[in-house]
């Protein structure tokens, strides 16, 4: 079945894009990536995500997370419509953004990478892209996944604050709670012993009691 699985490798295919024609390995290089579906260009809901994501822009590149764009539309659709996105913002209608709009107009990506939306359709029954967010370490493997339909926007902020917690816990053996936000206290893995625990982080432990007697719930300060 086409689509992607966490820990899956990105496909490292061939695009048309807004910022020329790309290769997706060579796009990401060696940083994070977000690649990020919308159903149809010149419509509500994805202008104010995409303006939304243009406004976020220099938060995701402060995490070192490059941002794609996709839609069946062409390259010239993308260009004429990322004016009205500016002109959303209140900036300049240009036909600039700060990341690239890829375009699928063949559908042959979206397919192979899972995003079409069986439920909404073009004028000629053919399937639009979902609201799919593809989040990608480092190592071009994918560690977070969210979709959306066409007519449920996103929080560009959450996205924000998972990646905060897929940085974190990439490079610590920690787990961050409901509604985490950077600086918040994050929690023990449960497989990890509280010895282990102890050592690792000098800065101390809390463990909630709980009715069970059982010692899984365990905070300490973000590392
Ligand atoms: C929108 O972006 O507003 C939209 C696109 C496709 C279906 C429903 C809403």
């Amino acid at each position: 079945m086409p689509g992607l699985l966490l820990g899956d490798e990105a496909p490292n295919f061939e695009a048309d894009t807004t910022h020329g024609r790309i290769r997706f390995h060579d796009f990401l290089g060696d940083s994070w990536g977000i690649l990020f579906s919308h159903p149809r260009d010149f419509t509500p809901v994805c202008t104010t995500e995409l303006g939304r994501a243009a406004k976020l822009a220099p938060e995701f590149r402060k995490r070192n997370v490059k941002m794609i764009a996709l839609s069946i539309d062409d390259v010239s659709d993308h260009l004429a419509w990322s004016k009205d996105i500016n002109a959303y913002n209140g900036d300049e209608p240009t036909e600039k953004l700060p990341f690239p709009i890829i375009a699928d107009a063949k559908r042959e990506l979206s397919i192979q990478l899972g995003m079409l939306d069986p439920d909404e359709r073009d004028k000629e029954g053919m399937p639009l892209t979902a609201r799919v967010v593809f989040v990608f370490g480092p190592d071009k493997k994918l560690k977070l996944s969210i979709l959306y339909p066409a007519t449920t926007g996103r929080n560009f902020d959450e996205i924000l604050r998972v990646v905060d917690s897929l940085q974190l816990t990439a490079k610590n053996k920690v787990a961050t709670p409901v509604d985490w936000k950077s600086g918040d206290r994050v929690m023990v893995i449960p497989s990890m012993p509280d010895d282990e625990a102890k050592k690792l982080f000098p800065e101390g432990i809390f463990t909630k009691e709980l009715p069970s007697g059982k010692k899984y719930l365990r905070y300490t300060p973000q590392p």
